[in-house]
C-alpha cells in the first residue's frame, strides 16, 4: 500500500507540472492530469478552454486521450490536480475512465494537502457501460 502511495504522490506531481500549461484564461482555473497506464507509462494532460466556452476540454480526458492515442488503452491510476485541491474528475471524465479501466483509481489532494484515493466505480456507482449495450 505504501509502495503505491509513493508512486500515486509521484502521479501527482506529474498532474501538478502539467497544471502549469493550463489554457484556461476564461475561468482562470488550472487543471492538470496525469495518466498511468498498466504497461508503466504516464501521459499528462491539462484543461484546454475557448471563446466557445462549450468546446473546453478537461485535462483528464486530454491526459487519457493523449494515452489512447499512443497505445495505451488500459488505466491503472489517474491524478488530478488543481491548486486549492479536492479536485476530483467531472461527471463526464468519470464516464471516459471508466471506459478505459473499470478498477482505476483516482489520485487526488484534498484541501489540507492529503493524497486521497478514490476507485472510479465508488465515483461512477451504476454507470452506463459497454455492458449496458448488449
Ligand atoms: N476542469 C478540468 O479540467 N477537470 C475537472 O475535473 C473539472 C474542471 C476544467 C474545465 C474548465 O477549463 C475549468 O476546469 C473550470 O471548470
Amino acid at each position: 500500500m505504501n509502495e503505491k502511495k509513493e508512486i500515486y504522490k509521484e502521479l501527482l506531481t506529474f498532474a501538478e507540472q502539467a497544471a502549469k500549461s493550463s489554457y484556461s484564461p476564461y475561468s482562470k482555473f488550472a487543471v492538470g492530469a496525469a495518466v498511468l497506464c498498466e504497461d508503466g507509462k504516464v501521459y499528462c494532460g491539462t484543461n484546454i478552454e475557448n471563446a466557445s466556452y462549450g468546446l473546453t476540454m478537461c485535462a483528464e480526458r486530454v491526459a487519457l486521450f493523449t494515452a489512447v492515442s499512443n497505445g495505451s488503452k488500459n488505466i491503472k491510476a489517474l491524478a488530478v490536480y488543481s491548486e486549492n485541491g479536492d479536485v476530483t474528475p467531472c461527471g463526464a471524465c468519470r464516464q471516459v475512465i471508466y471506459e478505459f479501466s473499470q478498477k482505476a483509481d483516482i489520485v487526488y489532494k484534498d484541501k489540507n494537502n492529503k493524497v486521497k484515493i478514490e476507485s472510479i466505480k465508488s465515483l461512477l456507482p451504476k454507470c452506463f457501460n459497454k455492458k449496458s449495450l448488449k
